[in-house]
């Protein structure tokens, strides 16, 4: 089968991974998922490929041992690009464990950099967050605010490894990358058959909400309600995670065509909408016709109070927009959570 190109997706199996994944495959190109299934399941490639029609390959190791990168990269040729997802991510565990978190996302992310230098390998779209944006001072928020204090080793991270793919760049290595800043990336694919699959007691909103309402959780805590905002609750820019899988495709794409403005660029990825939780709750209320048990309580350290995206830039430079509703989002994101549990 001929295709457009061999594309490496580390976290493949994850739930933004697997998405990009799937998207990928419908573009035409091969997929090889590099992932150590610390957070994901492997029955996902199966899923992916009875919703694509095509099996990626999946290559089981840790991206901290460099032997099994170095055999990786050996017996794989021709790699277009690396879309590089693979990182721990709970931002309150981050704290618990701050060494975990440094070894586990740094030091993969030079390691691969390393692999790709070596095999020459020059695409790479790295997985960054708006975490690195702080509270902003003006909203929305455009690629050129600065990058403040992070609030969490998590976030720390993620600042870092922009900085380490930047550094890299720069020195002359022959990589070109793209930093793809997500805001809050939340849903499912239509087909039921992928979705965000916390292991044990979820820390994101719309797995806690789609749980509450499916029966596992009693309750769904509403982190505060004195914000300064209209109904008092934190405001994000949730995103389809399937319009936010197909941003990947455009980015790695502009990479491989060269219509890239400088060999390292960023951008955000949301969907320019600011939305409270008590917006969210309404919107899964809405959409799904399930009443939702809830409660406000004190606020959850670390969280800032509000936060969307200026979409113009990569709007522009990506020819991208995201384009579901927020109900789109919560209603797939029930419609995975009954697919997933009535199995
Ligand atoms: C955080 C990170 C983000 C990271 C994401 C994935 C920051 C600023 N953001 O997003 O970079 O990619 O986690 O792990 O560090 N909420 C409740 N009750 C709950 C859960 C959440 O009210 O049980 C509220 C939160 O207070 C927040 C909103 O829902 O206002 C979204 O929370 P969450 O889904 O955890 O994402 P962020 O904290 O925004």
């Amino acid at each position: 089968m001929t295709t457009k190109g061999k594309i490496v997706v580390t976290g493949g199996t994850g739930y933004i991974g697997s998405h990009t994944t799937v998207e990928l495959i419908q573009q035409g190109y091969e997929v090889l998922i590099i992932d150590n299934l610390s957070n994901s399941e492997a029955f996902i490639v199966d899923r992916i490929e009875q919703i694509s029609g095509v099996r990626p390959s999946f290559f089981e190791f840790d991206l901290l041992d460099q032997e099994k990168m170095d055999a990786f990269f050996n017996q794989n040729k021709d790699i277009q690009g690396v879309i590089h997802f693979a990182a721990a991510k709970a931002v309150g565990e981050s704290v618990q464990i701050p060494l975990h978190y440094y070894r586990n996302n740094l030091v993969t992310m030079i390691n691969l950099l390393e692999a790709m230098k070596k095999h020459q390998v020059v695409n790479f779209v790295f997985s960054s967050s708006c975490t690195v944006y702080g509270q902003p001072d003006q909203l929305p928020v455009t690629e050129n605010a600065p990058v403040k204090p992070a609030e969490s080793p998590y976030g720390y991270t993620k600042q870092v490894n922009e900085a380490i793919l930047n550094d890299t760049i720069k020195s002359g290595a022959n990589i070109k990358g793209i930093a793809l800043r997500y805001f809050n990336p939340i849903g499912a694919h239509h087909s039921g058959l992928i979705g965000e699959l916390p292991r044990g007691v979820p820390n994101n909103l719309m797995p806690f909400i789609t749980q509450t309402a499916y029966g596992i959780r009693e309750q769904l805590r509403v982190f505060g309600s004195d914000y300064s905002t209209p109904d008092g609750s934190c405001i994000r820019d949730y995103i389809h995670v399937v319009d936010l899988a197909k941003a990947h495709i455009v980015a790695i794409e502009r990479l491989i065509k060269g219509t890239n403005k400088s060999n390292y660029e960023m951008f955000n990825i949301g969907t320019g909408n600011g939305f409270s939780v008590f917006e969210v709750i309404q919107s899964f209320e809405r959409s799904t016709g399930k009443k939702l048990n809830y409660k406000v309580v004190d606020r959850r350290p670390g969280d800032i109070e509000q936060i969307w995206a200026d979409t113009t830039i990569g709007n522009k430079e990506l020819g991208w927009k995201a384009e579901k509703t927020l109900d789109e989002m919560t209603l797939s994101a029930w419609q995975w959570e009954l697919n997933y549990r009535n199995k």
